[in-house]
């Protein structure tokens, strides 16, 4: 099995940016977790960060026929992006989406999510941990 895991805007500033909200950790930190866990499970894992909507929608584009599953934090995008979430749906891979906050429990506007309504599942709030309990549902459901 194949995952792709996308960071949407700003998630490259883990570590810097808001630190009493994301954590202290960096991205790269991030990645390595997801690596680690990827490998643990027996699974192989792409991972992709961009802050421009057009290049998420060509790497969603592009893992059709070529990934299993997708793992999405897509940072401000969520609250925002019909391109994004058209894009999952014309690829039709199974997606989990993922919060490293507690979305629900921030400003209204963060309660809105158009990758929601394609994504089969979400976890919000549970930091790092969040992606690797994304991977693991999609493992757990489409197998290893
Ligand atoms: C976020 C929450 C979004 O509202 C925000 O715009 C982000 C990060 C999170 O991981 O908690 O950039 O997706």
């Amino acid at each position: 099995m194949r995952l792709l895991v996308i960071n949407g805007p700003n998630l490259n500033m883990l570590g810097i940016r808001e630190p009493h909200i994301y954590g202290q950790s960096t991205y790269d930190d991030l990645c390595a977790r997801i690596r680690e866990h990827a490998q643990s499970r027996g699974v192989e894992v792409a991972l992709f960060q961009s802050n421009h909507e057009g290049a998420i929608v060509d790497r969603i584009q592009a893992a059709y026929q070529a990934e299993d599953g997708i793992v999405i934090n897509p940072g401000a995008y969520t609250h925002t992006s019909i391109a994004i979430l058209d894009a999952l749906k014309a690829v039709g891979i199974p997606t989990v989406e993922v919060h490293i906050s507690d979305v629900d429990a921030r400003e209204t506007f963060r309660q809105i999510s158009y990758v929601g309504l394609y994504a089969e599942r979400r976890f919000a709030g549970y930091g790092f941990d969040g992606y690797l309990m994304a991977m693991d549902h999609l493992i757990d459901t489409y197998g290893e």
